[in-house]
């Protein structure tokens, strides 16, 4: 909250209003999409049980309509979720990989445990439909070695490392923007767009190739990437991830392990990612629960946007598809009834459910926010809860299109990537264009948005992109917000003097 509302007396949420600017950098719903009364009605009759200790897992009803009773912990919400299984599953120190670009909140939840944080490499180009395993050199054989991870730890970043994914895949939307108002023509999906070339986009003075890179281990037991990708991708159109190369992430983790370091957590956003919105293929899920199987890592799945599909349904979750260990998955209330509940879930073992139960703070105070566990519960089971979640979907999907085909009318030659599901749209910049540059051009013409680098641990990438959120504003705000953003890209000088 910024600080004029607190003197104002008003400090009751989390968002800064900022006159004059349309704000596309909220990853936050639409306030009038935020189901007040269903919500109110949904606690109505509830008895006494609702208010005293709940049971350490989350109450029998919430749980069972989640799935595994056995295997499924109630918190409150995916942050919770996170911080919580750092504390039963890493001791401080350990490294976790990232994929990058990732949820960029997740970083000071990890960094709060003293863990310390690897950029993955991600693979040029999503897997094809091969069905081989994932291959696994030896980081000590290898020759020359072609992983580089970036190590930011609790308190002394890494060197840089940085790489998009190069996708394959790409939904279409219909070209006339859609008003507002739900929609019922879903986009249609292509699967012929090719790669994203390497060369077109921004990248980042001195850094070259991932297939390039040496990996050299330092004498603190971390490893250096010297040169690797930068930003490469112009030309946008895909939501398809390529997620981490699998025969770096082997050799990678094996490198840690030989410094003495243990990569304990494989922290993935597969579905629908933030800030991509894109989705690991099916065979790159299979390859990575191969790998943290064999390689003793935990793949920790950041699930919150499964339920916002707009064009089919989602993907299978890495939790489904592994059968359980070695995946953990976060699940939250935040995105498909409201942030304000702090309501999400956790799909473990039996094993780290144990754990999870037996923390000094649940035996005490009892299950996590018992009587929003209680009312959701309730909200589930009387049918509101999917009747809110069908309404929210067509709704977002209405927004994406609306700033999907903004953008594409006014940025012109510029392919917009269009995300199947969640929040974001993933924007790349005209080539030379950076979005430290643009954003206080952007900002004079009452247009924000949230600068590709931040979702780098430590900020190596990103330079040519932004994310810009559709779930905030309104059909209308968006129109006008891609029309500034479009004056200001039309007015930042690049770096390559282009206007
Ligand atoms: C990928 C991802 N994970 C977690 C969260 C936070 O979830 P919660 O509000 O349930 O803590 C967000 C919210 O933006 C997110 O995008």
């Amino acid at each position: 909250m910024n600080r004029s509302a607190r003197r104002e007396g008003v400090s009751v949420i989390q968002f800064e209003h900022r006159p004059g600017i349309l704000d596309l950098s909220w990853g936050h719903p639409r306030p009038d999409l935020l189901p007040v009364r269903e919500w109110a009605a949904a606690g109505a009759d509830l008895d006494w049980k609702a208010l005293t200790y709940g049971s350490s897992a989350g109450p029998d009803a919430l749980l069972e309509s989640l799935g595994d009773p056995e295997r499924t912990f109630v918190t409150g919400g995916a942050s919770h979720g996170l911080a919580l299984l750092t504390q039963v599953l890493t001791q401080p120190g350990d490294v976790v990989l990232l994929d990058s670009p990732t949820y960029h909140l997740a970083f000071p939840i990890l960094t709060d445990r003293g863990l310390e944080l690897a950029h993955t490499i991600p693979s040029p180009t999503t897997p094809g439909p091969s069905t081989a395993g994932p291959t696994t050199p030896d980081a000590t054989t290898a020759a020359p070695l072609t992983v580089g991870p970036t190590i930011a730890g609790p308190s002394t970043p890494g060197p840089a490392t940085a790489s998009t994914p190069g996708p394959t895949t790409a939904s279409t939307i219909p070209a006339e923007p859609t008003t507002a108002g739900p929609t019922t023509a879903a986009p249609t999906t292509a699967n012929t767009i090719p790669a994203e070339p390497t060369t077109a986009g921004p990248t980042t003075a001195g850094l070259t190739t991932a297939a390039t890179t040496t990996l050299e281990p330092t004498t603190s037991g971390r490893v250096t990437a010297e040169s690797i990708t930068a930003e490469p991708t112009a030309g946008g159109g895909s939501t398809a991830a390529a997620g981490p190369d699998p025969a770096l992430l082997v050799a990678q983790i094996r490198h840690f392990r030989k410094a003495g370091k243990r990569v304990r957590l494989l922290y993935l956003v597969p579905t629908f990612g933030n800030p991509t919105g894109a989705s690991l293929p099916d065979q790159r899920r299979r390859e990575l629960i191969e790998i943290a199987r064999q390689e003793g890592v935990t793949i920790v799945e950041d699930d919150t946007y499964r339920e916002l599909a707009y064009d089919g349904p989602a993907p299978p979750s890495l939790w489904e598809m592994a059968g359980g260990d070695p995946v953990v998955r976060l699940g939250s209330f935040a995105k498909t009834v409201a942030p304000g509940l702090r309501l999400g879930w956790i799909n473990a073992e039996p094993e780290i459910i144990r754990r999870l139960t037996g923390l000094g703070y649940v035996h005490s105070g009892g299950g996590v926010n018992h009587t929003t566990a209680v009312t959701m519960a309730a909200f589930r089971t009387g049918g509101g809860y999917s009747q809110h979640v069908a309404r929210i979907r067509r709704e977002y999907r209405t927004q994406r299109d609306v700033l999907v085909n903004a953008l594409r009318k006014r940025i012109a030659g510029r392919d917009v990537p269009v995300p199947a599901g969640g929040w974001f749209v993933w924007l790349p910049l005209p080539a030379g264009l950076t979005a430290s540059a643009l954003l206080p051009r952007a900002e004079e013409r009452g247009v924000s948005f949230v600068p590709g680098s931040r979702f780098w641990a430590d900020g190596s990438g990103g330079a040519g992109r932004i994310r810009l959120s559709f779930s905030h504003l309104s059909a209308i705000d968006l129109e006008r917000a891609a029309d500034r953003l479009a004056a200001a890209i039309t007015a930042t000088p690049s770096r390559q003097g282009r206007r």
